[in-house]
C-alpha cells in the first residue's frame, strides 16, 4: 500500500521570484489527521495547492500512488479534497445544494445522483435545511459546513482544510472540531489554532522558510511555534 500522500524534495517559486517552497518532504498514512503549523508566509498554503495539483512545482508529488500531473488530475481531485482559508471563494452557485452537487456533477455524475449525493454531504454537516438558501446569506460556520460538504460529495479519500477555523467563533470552532472528527477520511488541517489541532491531531509538520524544518506531536511543535512568533526577525 502506498501512503495516501507522498511528497519528496518539493520546490517552487512563484513569478515574481518567491522561492515559496525548499525542499518539502511529507508523507501522510491512511487514517492519519496531521497539523501543518507555521508563521504566516512559511509554505503552507503553497504545499497545499501542489496537492490537488492547482501549483506544480519540481520533485515528487504522489496522492494515493497517483503522480500529481495533467494526465492523473481529474482521479486525484476525487481522491483529495481541499477547502480554502475564505470558504466564500468555493461557494460559487445559486443555492446551496447546487453548490454541494458542483462537484459530483462535473466528475461525471448524473443531476439525481448528484443531487442525492449533495444531500448525503449536507446531512454529514448537519446542513440539511439549508439545501435551498443563498450561500451568501449563511454564517461563516455554516459556509465552512457547505464548503466541506462540497468536497464530501465527491467522497474523496483526504481533507485538506486550509486555516479552517479563521472566520468562527469559539462555539463555531468547537463544532467545527467535533464535525471533523466524525469524519473517517484522513486529514490534514493547517492552523494557527493550537487547541483545534490538538483536539484532532496526532502529529503535526512545523513549516519554516518553505520546508518542514521539524515535526512531532502538536504538544511539541506547539511549544516551538509560540516560541518561533516571540522570536527576533533577522534583519
Ligand atoms: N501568488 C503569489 N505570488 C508571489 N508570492 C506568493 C504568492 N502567494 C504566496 N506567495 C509567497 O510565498 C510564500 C509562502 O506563502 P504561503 O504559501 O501563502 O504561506 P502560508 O500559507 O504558510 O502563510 C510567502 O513568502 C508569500 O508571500
Ligand atoms: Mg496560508
Amino acid at each position: 500500500m502506498p501512503p495516501l500522500i507522498l511528497v519528496r524534495g518539493l520546490r517552487y517559486q512563484y513569478d515574481d521570484g518567491t522561492v515559496a517552497l525548499n525542499g518539502v518532504n511529507f508523507r501522510l498514512e491512511k487514517g492519519e489527521t496531521v497539523a501543518l503549523l507555521g508563521a504566516n508566509g512559511s509554505g503552507k498554503t503553497t504545499f497545499a495547492l501542489h496537492l490537488n495539483g492547482l501549483l506544480s512545482g519540481q520533485g515528487t508529488v504522489e496522492v494515493c500512488g497517483l503522480a500529481v500531473n495533467p494526465k492523473n488530475i481529474v482521479e486525484v481531485r476525487r481522491k483529495i479534497g481541499l477547502v480554502f482559508q475564505d470558504s466564500e471563494s468555493q461557494l460559487f452557485m445559486p443555492t446551496v445544494l447546487e453548490d454541494v452537487a458542483f462537484g459530483p456533477l462535473n466528475h461525471g455524475l448524473s443531476p439525481e445522483k448528484s443531487a442525492e449525493r449533495a444531500m448525503t454531504a449536507l446531512g454529514q454537516v448537519g446542513m440539511t435545511g439549508a439545501a435551498g438558501k443563498a450561500p451568501y446569506h449563511l454564517s461563516a460556520g455554516e459556509k465552512k459546513r457547505v464548503a466541506i460538504a462540497g468536497i464530501l460529495a465527491v467522497d474523496p479519500e483526504i481533507l485538506v482544510l486550509d486555516e479552517p477555523t479563521t472566520f468562527l467563533d469559539p462555539p463555531g470552532q468547537r463544532a467545527l472540531a467535533q464535525l471533523l472528527s466524525a469524519l473517517p477520511q484522513a486529514k490534514i488541517l493547517i492552523t494557527h489554532d493550537m487547541p483545534f489541532a490538538r483536539a484532532l491531531c496526532s502529529r503535526a509538520a512545523f513549516f519554516r522558510n518553505g520546508a518542514i524544518a521539524e515535526e512531532g506531536s502538536v504538544a511539541q511543535m506547539a511549544a516551538r511555534f509560540e516560541w518561533d512568533f516571540a522570536a527576533p526577525r533577522n534583519p
